[in-house]
């Protein structure tokens, strides 16, 4: 199982990026901790962050042939982005969407996600809990039990 996590922009900047909203786990730990969760399930991770919206398309783009699934984290780009929607319909790669924090529960601008219901399921407001049980939920449906 390969699973691709895709982390759009300001998420390089976790850990001391409004800690009161987003807490003090960096990215790297986040990362770490997919790893261990990825080593007990088996599937091989491929981890990516950046703050271009073009290369998130571009990183779609490439999932097919070299992921089976997706975790995406889109950052302010999930509240706007019809470019990195139209890359996930035409991609066709089962992914899910994750937010650290509850956007729902936030400001009316972030309320808004343009392609959350293209994901087989959105996690929000878990912290980076949300990434672990985003992988262990796509291992599942991808292994189909
Ligand atoms: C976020 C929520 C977005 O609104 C924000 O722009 C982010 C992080 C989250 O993980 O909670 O950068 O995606």
């Amino acid at each position: 199982m390969r699973v691709t996590v895709l982390n759009g922009p300001n998420l390089n900047l976790l850990g001391t990026r409004e800690p009161s909203i987003y807490g003090s786990t960096t990215l790297a730990q986040i990362e770490a901790m997919l790893r261990e969760e990825a080593g007990r399930l088996g599937a091989e991770l491929t981890f990516r962050q950046t703050n271009h919206e073009g290369t998130l398309v571009d990183e779609i783009q490439r999932l097919p042939g070299t992921a089976d699934g997706l975790i995406l984290n889109a950052g302010a780009y999930s509240h706007s982005s019809l470019a990195i929607r139209d890359a996930l319909l035409a991609v066709q790669v089962p992914f899910i969407e994750v937010h650290l924090t509850d956007v729902m529960q936030r400001e009316e601008s972030r309320r808004r996600l343009v392609f959350s219901d293209l994901a087989l399921e959105l996690i929000t407001g878990l912290g980076p809990e949300g990434y672990r049980r985003a992988l262990q939920t796509l291992c599942r449906r991808l292994s189909g039990s």
